[in-house]
C-alpha cells in the first residue's frame, strides 16, 4: 500500500487525477491537501469523498506546520497546487509567486527531510514561452512570458535543483493546455462552453488566432502517472497530444456542438503579453509507453456534453454562491 500526497486536489486536474488513481488502483491511499482558493471545489470529489482510502486536509502548501506532518506519512508527493490562470497573474501576481514558487519550496524541504520516494512537480508548456514555428523539446531554453508562466518556471527549476543538489528523486511533467470536466469556468473551453449554453457572449482576445495544443484531462492523468511510475530521476517530460487549434477553431466547435449562433462571438482587447503559440515535441514521453487514448473530437464532444449535463456544478460557481460560501467559511475559521 502506497500513500500519495496530492496537493491542489480540489482543483480541475488534481480532482481528475485523484478519481483516476483511486478507480485504477485498489492498493493506494491519497491525502488531498488543498487551500480551497476560489478554484478549489469539494464538489469536484463528491463521488469519492467517502472512500476510506481518501482523506481531505484543508491547508496551504506554504505552511510548513501543515505540510510537514503530512509529508512524514506519505511515500510520494504530486504537486498540482498552484495559482493557474494567466489573466489573474497579469492583474495580481503576488499569490502566484507565493504559492507556485514558495509553496513548492516548502514541499521540497519536507520531501528532503523525510526522504520521499518521488516528488512529481506538475509543470506546464508555458515555461518555454511562445513559438511561431517548430516544437519545444525538454532541453530547449525556458522563456516564460506571463507572471504565471514565470512562477511555474521558477518552481520547475527549483525542483530540479533539489535533484542535482540533494539527489531528491524528482520528475517534472510539462503538460499542454488541458480540457475536460470540472474545469473552473474561467479558462477558454470551460468559459466559452458555459457562456454559450447561457447564450452569453464569448470574449475572443485579439484576432483569435493564438494556438494551443489541447490535451484531454484523462490523458494527462495517465501521462502524469506514467512519469511518476516510470520517469527517470531529475527528468522532464513534455506531455501533449498534438492537437494544435486556434482559439477561433475551438470557439467554432463549441458553437456547432451546442447549436448556438456565431453572433455570440465577441472580439475584445488582447491579453497583455499574449503568447501566440505553444507546441511540444513529445517524443521523450513516448519512451514511457504513454500516448493519448482519446481523439480530440471525441474528448471535445464528451466535454461539451458534460457541461451541458452538469449545469448545477458550474452555475453554483458562476452565480457567486460558491465564492460567498467560502468567504463565510473563511470568516468563521479566522
Ligand atoms: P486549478 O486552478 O483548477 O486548481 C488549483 C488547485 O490548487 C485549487 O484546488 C486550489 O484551491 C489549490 N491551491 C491553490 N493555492 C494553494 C495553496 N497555497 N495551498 C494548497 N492548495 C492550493 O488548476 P488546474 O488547472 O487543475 O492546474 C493544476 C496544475 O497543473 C497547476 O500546477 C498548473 O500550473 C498545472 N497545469 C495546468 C494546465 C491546465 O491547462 N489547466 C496545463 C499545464 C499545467
Ligand atoms: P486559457 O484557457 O486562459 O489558457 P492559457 O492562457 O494558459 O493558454 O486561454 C487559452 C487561449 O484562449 C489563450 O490564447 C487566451 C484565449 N482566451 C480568450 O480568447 N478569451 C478568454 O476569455 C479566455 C479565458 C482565453
Amino acid at each position: 500500500m502506497r500513500t500519495l500526497l496530492v496537493t491542489g486536489g480540489a482543483g480541475f486536474i488534481g480532482s481528475n487525477f485523484i478519481r483516476y488513481m483511486l478507480n485504477k488502483h485498489s492498493n493506494i491511499r491519497i491525502v488531498n491537501l488543498d487551500k480551497l482558493t476560489y478554484a478549489g471545489n469539494l464538489d469536484n470529489l463528491r463521488d469519492i469523498e467517502k472512500d476510506d482510502r481518501y482523506r481531505f486536509v484543508k491547508g496551504d502548501i506554504c505552511d510548513a506546520s501543515i505540510v510537514d506532518p503530512l509529508v512524514k506519512e506519505v511515500d510520494i508527493i504530486v504537486n498540482f497546487a498552484a495559482e493557474s490562470h494567466v489573466d489573474r497573474s497579469i492583474g495580481s501576481p503576488d499569490d502566484f509567486i507565493q504559492t507556485d514558487v514558495f509553496g513548492t519550496f516548502v514541499l521540497l524541504e519536507a520531501a528532503r527531510k523525510y526522504s520521499i520516494d518521488r516528488f512529481v512537480q506538475i509543470s506546464t508548456d508555458e515555461v518555454y514561452g511562445s513559438t511561431e514555428n517548430g516544437f519545444f523539446n525538454e532541453t530547449d531554453t525556458l522563456n516564460p512570458s506571463s507572471p504565471y508562466a514565470a512562477s511555474k518556471c521558477g518552481a520547475d527549476r527549483l525542483v530540479y535543483s533539489y535533484y542535482v543538489t540533494y539527489k531528491l528523486p524528482v520528475v517534472i511533467p510539462r503538460s499542454s493546455n488541458n480540457f475536460g470536466p470540472y474545469q473552473y469556468p474561467e479558462k477558454l473551453i470551460s468559459l466559452f462552453t458555459t457562456n454559450a449554453i447561457e447564450d452569453k457572449s464569448l470574449p475572443i482576445y485579439g484576432d483569435g488566432l493564438n494556438v494551443r495544443d489541447w490535451l484531454y484531462v484523462v490523458d494527462n492523468c495517465e501521462g502524469v502517472e506514467a512519469v511518476m511510475e516510470r520517469g527517470g530521476d531529475g527528468e522532464v517530460y513534455n506531455l501533449g497530444a498534438g492537437n494544435e487549434k486556434t482559439n477561433l477553431e475551438i470557439t467554432g466547435l463549441i458553437l456547432k456542438d451546442l447549436g448556438k449562433p456565431e453572433s455570440l462571438m465577441t472580439y475584445v482587447e488582447d491579453r497583455l503579453g499574449h503568447d501566440r503559440r505553444y507546441a511540444l515535441d513529445t517524443s521523450k514521453i513516448k519512451t514511457l509507453d504513454w500516448a493519448p487514448r482519446h481523439t480530440f473530437e471525441d474528448a471535445m464532444a464528451e466535454t461539451v456534453a458534460w457541461y451541458r449535463d452538469n449545469e448545477t456544478w458550474w452555475k453554483k460557481i458562476k452565480s457567486g454562491e460558491y465564492l460567498e460560501y467560502y468567504r463565510q467559511q473563511y470568516k468563521q475559521s479566522h
